[in-house]
């Protein structure tokens, strides 16, 4: 599909004849470039808007396709719905996802109920508040706790839909929505046995962490700066988890007591895997396909104590 993508954008000749086709109020889709669409319903005999003929998003649901299921953490802030909005963006391209948004909140906000059904992504909207004692431990006053009980709650609520019926073919990922994903690390998860691995961007205090490879391409180690002691020394955006493994280890959890900075990865990968059983990937760990960015906080000192805009207006 992404492969279709990238001959709409590029090949002048394909856009051209996609058009063409549109006028003529024909089902392009499905015979033109695009025939990875095939088994989506066409979209109506005669689509009005531009935009509807390119490709559809998100991509059509494949059932001979493992899914991914995407738990990201979020809490209010100011840029909230931007890096919301980036990720769906992300997200919108990506075929069979399923994306877990977990709110650290008392409730589920309407500006991310909003943002979710807008999107058109399959999603789950859920909510649970981390309590202000575990937000700043006096020993390490930082949010070591933020996103843990949410990404439990994910986990258990994969774990509560998918314990009946038999689990479908899939991989959990999860995606802090202060990160840039490529399209490509998601192909490199889908097809997860038990644990995949790659290197992550603007980690670790490094321009990237990686991975320590085996001439025979296992792992073996970690090339980190900070903690190279720890047993999984992985930052959360470089490994996925097949959903059969989260099923089948319903103890595996995010551990929230005495986990030191720098220990969540291991808190639930410890339960999981050993090192030995770690895939490697973007190729044998040599590309970088996922970048810890953080967005600057904005400035907004003008705003005052009182507000000087208009504070029902949605940010
Ligand atoms: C990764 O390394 C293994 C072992 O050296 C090799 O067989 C394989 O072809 C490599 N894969 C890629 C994608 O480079």
């Amino acid at each position: 599909f992404i492969l279709s993508i990238r001959l709409a954008l590029e090949e002048t000749d394909e856009n051209v004849k996609a058009k063409s086709l549109f006028n003529n109020s024909t089902s392009l889709t499905r015979e033109d470039g695009l025939s990875s669409c095939a088994r989506q319903p066409a979209v109506g005999a005669a689509p009005k808007a531009i935009r509807s003929y390119v490709y559809s998003r998100p991509p059509p649901w494949s059932e001979a396709l493992p899914s991914i299921f995407v738990i990201t953490p979020t809490y209010s802030r100011p840029v909230q719905k931007a890096e919301l909005t980036r990720l769906a963006n992300t997200f919108l391209h990506v075929q069979n996802l399923h994306w877990v948004v977990v709110e650290d909140a008392p409730r589920r906000t309407n500006l991310v109920s909003n943002l979710l059904e807008k999107t058109g992504i399959n999603f789950t909207h859920l909510n649970v508040e981390t309590p202000k004692s575990l937000k700043t431990p006096f020993w390490f006053p930082s949010q070591k706790a933020r996103g843990t009980l949410q990404r439990n709650l994910g986990l258990h609520w994969l774990r509560e839909n998918f314990n009946t019926t038999p689990p479908p073919e899939g991989v959990v990922y999860f995606a802090d929505d202060d990160n840039t994903y490529s399209l490509e690390i998601f192909e490199e998860m889908r097809y997860t046995k038990k644990v995949s691995v790659w290197p992550v961007a603007f980690a670790g205090g490094l321009r990237y962490e990686s991975l320590k490879l085996s001439p025979a391409g296992k792992v073996v180690g970690w090339k980190v700066a900070y903690d190279p002691k720890r047993p999984f020394a992985i930052d959360m955006a470089g490994f996925a988890i097949s959903l059969r493994l989260i099923l089948e280890k319903p103890q595996a959890t995010f551990k929230l007591d005495r986990v030191k900075p720098g220990y969540q990865e291991t808190s639930i990968l410890q339960d999981l895997v050993t090192m030995d059983e770690l895939e490697p990937r973007a190729a044998n760990c040599t590309k970088v396909l996922v970048w810890h960015t953080r967005t600057e906080k904005p400035g907004l000192g003008n705003e005052g104590k009182y507000g000087f805009t208009d504070p029902r207006m949605e940010v």
